[in-house]
C-alpha cells in the first residue's frame, strides 16, 4: 500500500514510521506537488531517489561513461533515479549519468526539456552515428552554475542508441535536441561544454568560478 504524506517540506522522504517501509512511504509538498514523479511512484512502487549532481571543477566530471551490455535491475535503478533527480532540478534539459555523484557511470543519458516534463528520451550508449552543418547556440550546465557561453555544435545529427529496455533505435535531431545529445554525449566523454571555449572566455570563467567557490568556502 502506498501511503502518500503532506507535509510543509519540499520534496523528500520522510524518514521511516514504525513498521513502514521506505518504498510504501511518499512525502510530497502539498503546493507543490509533480504528478509525473507521483505516477511513477504509484507504477514503480519504489522509492525514488536522486542523485548528487556535481560540480566543475569536480575531477568526477572527467569520468567516461562505461557502455553498458545489459539493462539489469541496476541499470533500470539508475534510469529511473536519473530522471527522478532531471525532474526535481529546476530548468533541467537533461543530465549525463557521469555528472552524476555515482560509482562506474554508465553510458547514459536523460532528456526532457517539454514544459510538461512529459517527454522522457533515454540514450542508453547513444551515439551520433551522422551530423551535418554548424550551428551556435547559447549553453549552459547543471554542473556549471551560471556559465551561459554560445558553443558550436553540428546543426543536425544522427543519434544511435538503446532505449531504457535495450531496444536500438535511431532518430534524427536538429535545433535544441542536436545540441542537447551533442552536450550529453560530451559529458559522457569526460567533456564539459567549457572544453569547446577559446582560452581567453574559459579563463575568464575558471576564475570567476574559482572566486565564487572560494567566498561560499569562507561563508560555511
Ligand atoms: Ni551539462
Amino acid at each position: 500500500m502506498v501511503q502518500v504524506l503532506y507535509n510543509h517540506n519540499s520534496l523528500r522522504r520522510e524518514k521511516l514510521l514504525g513498521g513502514e517501509t521506505e518504498a510504501n512511504i511518499i512525502t510530497v509538498h502539498h503546493l507543490d506537488i509533480n504528478l509525473l514523479q507521483l505516477r511513477r511512484f504509484l507504477k514503480t512502487g519504489g522509492p525514488m531517489a536522486t542523485f548528487k549532481i556535481l560540480q566543475y571543477p569536480d575531477p568526477k566530471l572527467r569520468r567516461k561513461g562505461h557502455h553498458v551490455t545489459e539493462i539489469d535491475a541496476r541499470i533500470s535503478k539508475i534510469i529511473d533515479d536519473m530522471f527522478e533527480t532531471h525532474y526535481s532540478t529546476k530548468n533541467c534539459a537533461a543530465l549525463a549519468a557521469t555528472q552524476l555523484d555515482m560509482p562506474d557511470p554508465p553510458h547514459i543519458t536523460v532528456i526532457d526539456f517539454s514544459d510538461q516534463k512529459n517527454s522522457p528520451l533515454c540514450l542508453v550508449n547513444g551515439e551520433i552515428i551522422a551530423s551535418a552543418g554548424e550551428y551556435e547556440l547559447e549553453e549552459g550546465c547543471m554542473s556549471i552554475a551560471g556559465a551561459y557561453e554560445k558553443v558550436k555544435r553540428a546543426e543536425k545529427i544522427t543519434v544511435s542508441a538503446m532505449d531504457k529496455h535495450g531496444k536500438p533505435f535511431t532518430f534524427e535531431a536538429d535545433g535544441f535536441m542536436a545540441k542537447c545529445v551533442q552536450h550529453e554525449l560530451d559529458h559522457l566523454d569526460g567533456k564539459v561544454f567549457l572544453d569547446h571555449l577559446s582560452a581567453l572566455k574559459r579563463g575568464r570563467i575558471d576564475k570567476r568560478i574559482t572566486k565564487m567557490l572560494r567566498q561560499s568556502a569562507r561563508s560555511t
